[in-house]
């Protein structure tokens, strides 16, 4: 599958750990695009997997999202983005920046997820975190339609998430409204 990417555009990436959301984001974005939640946590806190640095973190992720669709240049959220919570704050920023906000769901079975996290050693945030998310995701999937996205992609098997790409339209004013 291939989608056209508005340029500049919000692209938020949903999926337990595990999925392969950051090996997704670095084959099809450029670096300075993603902005991981793993990445904000250790910057604030030494440690990318430190639970209670979450709202350090994402005040950081918010804010440099809101700059660079401020400043015309997209931006990926790197994080699970399973709750709606989350997902609502991510829609409201592309709102306020008038930037068109792209779903882009990793909805693979939990087994390959557990398998690949466990594959990680010292990484792994282990099962138990995994099937949480699994089972928000589950319950999130039937209502994104709805949510407010622009485009919304879902990739149900690791083929369609390896053969995933992205062509980028020509950059475009801010939407109007
Ligand atoms: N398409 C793929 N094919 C094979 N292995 C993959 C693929 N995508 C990811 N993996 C492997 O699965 C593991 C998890 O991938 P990744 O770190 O991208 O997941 P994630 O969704 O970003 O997880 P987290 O939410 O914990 O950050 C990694 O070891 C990665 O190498
Ligand atoms: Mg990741």
């Amino acid at each position: 599958m291939c989608i056209v990417l508005p340029d500049p555009c919000l692209v938020v990436l949903i999926g337990p750990a595990g999925s392969g959301k950051s090996t997704l984001a670095a084959r099809l974005l450029r670096p300075t695009e993603i902005v991981s939640s793993d990445a904000y946590r250790a910057l604030v806190a030494d440690d990318p997997r430190a639970r209670d640095a979450d709202a350090d973190a994402f005040a950081l992720v918010h804010r440099v999202v809101g700059a660079r669709l401020r400043r015309g240049l997209s931006a990926a959220v790197d994080a699970t983005n399973v709750h709606r919570g989350s997902r609502r704050t991510l829609l409201a920023l592309a709102r306020t920046h008038r930037r068109p906000a792209v779903a882009v769901v990793l909805d693979l079975p939990e087994a390959l997820c557990v398998e690949r996290d466990r594959a990680r050693g010292d990484a792994a945030v282990g099962a138990g975190v995994v099937r949480a998310h699994r089972r928000l995701l589950d319950r999130a999937l039937p209502g994104l339609d709805a949510e407010g996205f622009a485009q919304l992609v879902v990739l149900r098997t690791p083929e369609e998430v390896d053969s995933f790409q992205v062509v980028r339209a020509a950059a475009s004013t801010p939407e109007a409204g």
